[in-house]
């Protein structure tokens, strides 16, 4: 099991079993879900039942067994959870990754949590997996995660991704 990885204003804590229901709930009904999913901002971005969170985020992304695979993190400050961030599976052929992050609520959004979670997040990976290529993949309109993204160092890409969410995908990529 991995040890807690310290950045500079967040730790990231590996997340548990425990931690699937909050991490679902602070995605699909919290006061930030209608900045990132669901109408009126977002019909194209469709809030997932807790039965297709599952399919999504399976197991080991809970338990730490298949960090090759995906891994989720709870993100904390002074030890009081704040949000979560994810990557999923590293790919062997190019070093990469897909990030996917999100806090619990708007008390915590516009602090620098975010921007200090993907930069430490991406350090550990570079670290520990040689993984150097890291991909996030917000909607044009979420303003707020795109200015969040470039702090920490990820700049717009023309580069196609797997599975967009958005009709208006933007693509950012970091490389390390
Ligand atoms: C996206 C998110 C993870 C970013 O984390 P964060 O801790 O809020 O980000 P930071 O504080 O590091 O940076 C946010 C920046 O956006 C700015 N900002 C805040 N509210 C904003 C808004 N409504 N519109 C535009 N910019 C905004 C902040 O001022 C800050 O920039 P600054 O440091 O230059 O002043 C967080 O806001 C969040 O969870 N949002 C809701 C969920 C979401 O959108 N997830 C992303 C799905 S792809």
């Amino acid at each position: 099991m991995t040890e807690k990885i310290q950045g500079k204003l967040v730790t990231l804590r590996p997340a548990t079993m425990q931690d699937r229901r909050p991490i679902f709930d602070w995605l699909t009904n919290s006061d930030l879900t209608s900045s990132m999913m669901g109408p009126p901002i977002y019909a194209d971005g469709k809030i997932p039942s807790w039965e297709e969170f599952k399919e999504d985020y399976k197991e080991y992304f809970f338990d730490s067994t298949q960090p090759q695979l995906g891994r989720c993190f709870i993100i904390e400050v002074n030890g009081e959870p704040v949000g979560q961030i994810n990557h999923d599976r590293i790919y062997p052929e190019d070093k990469s990754t897909e990030l996917d992050i999100w806090l619990k609520s708007s008390m915590y959004t516009g602090k620098g949590y975010g921007s200090d979670a993907l930069q430490t997040l991406c350090a550990f990976l570079n670290v520990g997996y040689s993984c150097n290529k890291f991909i996030i993949a917000p909607s044009k309109r979420n303003t707020r995660a795109i200015k969040a993204y470039k702090k920490a160092g990820f700049v717009e890409s023309a580069e196609p991704i797997r599975s967009p969410d958005y009709f208006d995908t933007v693509v950012l990529v970091k490389t390390l």
